[in-house]
């Protein structure tokens, strides 16, 4: 390890934007898993729930939260799912299987209660339809029920269910994961891509403005990857706007906790290739535009030893893929969080996965109080001052070897300028577990404000009966990083 000696140089150039951030790189996912949505965001009975059964102490968690976009309903439970179930009188609407994770689904929410919700916690809907087990014609309906203002079945059939104006729904996700053999339903490229093409072109048709999101690769991990990309974006590169891609980082066949701590390394890895990829298949087509990409899933998750007391029975709402996140994992949160930021040319939607409970942000207790979860503190420092133009930022510091990433640096960080109050923000994080890291920042500027979010213990973290161990503090006005640090500093 090269023990760090001397200032880490922060080298900006406030004049020299490089790209505006798309205020959907802060959004987030709502998924019908585990109590994400049932005793997570809805709880008829709890004593905040409004007379819609929503919980208004977690409504205004996901306000502070400060998300702009959800993606809902799913995630791997979409490849079943019949959006018919979810709307018209929830006494009629009928309790279902979900093979995805082996629960039963009462459809108690459903498009009409959530799109509502959504929009009153202050976000943009993102629907994802069900490419599993359906296809072209239940799209073209969903679309239609949801968009079309009226005089036609469907949209006849949504103002009969209480909503007489269109949803008005602008972005859409060509099914979920569908390169992952898990996936019910899943597919090869070649049956996706032309499946995925006719739904496009469909669409489109339909309504031109709409945005759609074709489902890239969901790791990179998968003996497909990259190669799914290319074959699918060869189908649909006419009609889609966004290439979807997701990552769970965690130390699984990472040896130690410095090697951990650098994991968000291959999120930029991603970025790149996939970004290559799509411009690739634009000059095999001669094309003129530019494919983005759609970080629709991303975060910290021990994925692996999902089932762990083996499959439960058909029970409603478990406490599934709840995961308490450390210090350390909070500071690799904000890692990923940099790469997205530093990446916001081509990187135009990104989705925290998950919103509540599961792989979440904010924790819930049934019946009881909700809490805030590290991981929290970088996303909402990126909601609120991650919004502007990325400039250019440069970081001259020491670095430590691993053999899983080479040579790391301790600080990362990027710099986004508010372009009203021309205020930098600077988001950095320090990954030595010892040293404090003073960072040297150029005379002509002046730091305002640091907070920074550090924990002598890389395992601290938020309990329902701790629920502040980790709180970002102000940290004065010297610019020195803690070890073990997540930081925003605000420079004039
Ligand atoms: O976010 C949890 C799950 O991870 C999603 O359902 C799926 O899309 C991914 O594998």
């Amino acid at each position: 390890m090269n023990t760090p000696s001397s200032q880490v140089r922060l080298h900006l150039e406030p004049d020299q934007s490089l790209h505006t951030v798309d205020p959907r790189l802060f959004g987030s996912f709502v998924e019908h898993l585990g109590r994400c949505v049932y005793t997570g965001i809805f709880e008829p009975g709890h004593p905040t729930a409004d007379a819609a059964g929503f919980r208004q102490d977690v409504a205004e968690l996901i306000r502070e939260l400060g998300p702009t976009l959800l993606r809902y309903p799913g995630g791997n439970f979409v490849s079943t799912y019949n959006w018919e179930d979810g709307v018209g009188p929830v006494s009629e609407r009928p309790v279902r299987l979900d093979p995805a994770w082996r629960v039963s689904e009462p459809n108690t929410v459903g498009t009409n209660e959530f799109i509502p919700w959504c929009r009153a916690v202050g976000c943009e809907p993102m629907l994802a339809f069900n490419m599993g087990t359906r296809g072209l014609a239940e799209a073209l309906a969903y679309w239609e029920y949801c968009n079309h203002p009226g005089g036609t079945r469907l949209s006849d059939l949504r103002k009969a269910h209480g909503h007489p104006e269109p949803h008005n729904v602008r972005l859409w996700c060509l099914g979920n994961e569908m390169d992952g053999p898990w996936q019910m339903g899943h597919k090869t490229a070649e049956e996706y891509g032309r499946q995925a093409c006719e739904i496009a072109r469909a669409l489109k048709q339909c309504d031109p403005t709409l945005e759609l999101v074709v489902a890239g690769s969901c790791s990179a991990g998968l003996p497909t990857y990259p190669e799914w990309d290319r074959i699918v974006l060869e189908h649909t590169y006419e009609f889609v706007d966004h290439i979807s891609l997701h990552i769970y980082v965690n130390d699984h066949e990472l040896p130690d906790l410095p090697a951990y701590l650098a994991v968000g390394l291959r999120m930029d890895d991603m970025i790149r290739t996939i970004a290559a990829t799509c411009d690739y298949v634009k000059a095999l087509k001669r094309g003129k535009k530019d494919i983005h990409l759609a970080f629709d899933e991303w975060n910290v998750w021990h994925w692996k030893n999902l089932h762990p007391e083996g499959f439960l029975p058909w029970c409603h709402a478990p406490s599934q893929v709840e995961q308490t996140y450390t210090a350390a994992e909070t500071i690799i949160f904000g890692s990923l969080l940099i790469s997205l930021l530093r990446h916001a040319d081509r990187v135009r939607i990104a989705n925290l996965a998950q919103l509540v409970n599961v792989i979440a942000p904010i924790m819930t207790a049934r019946g009881g109080p909700a809490w805030k979860q590290g991981i929290f503190y970088p996303f909402q420092h990126g909601a609120k001052w991650g919004r502007g133009e990325v400039i250019s930022c440069r970081v001259d510091g020491p670095t430590y070897p691993t053999k899983e990433f080479g040579e790391v640096p301790f600080v990362d960080a990027v710099a986004v300028r508010d372009p009203e109050t021309k205020c930098l923000t600077v988001f950095a994080i320090n990954r030595s577990l010892t040293e404090s890291m003073p960072l040297a920042i150029p005379a002509s500027l002046r730091l305002c404000e640091h907070l920074t979010l550090t924990d002598g213990d890389p395992l601290a973290s938020n309990t329902p009966e701790n629920p502040n161990r980790l709180l970002p503090r102000p940290a004065g006005k010297t610019g020195s990083l803690p070890p073990l640090s997540w930081n925003v500093l605000r420079l004039e």
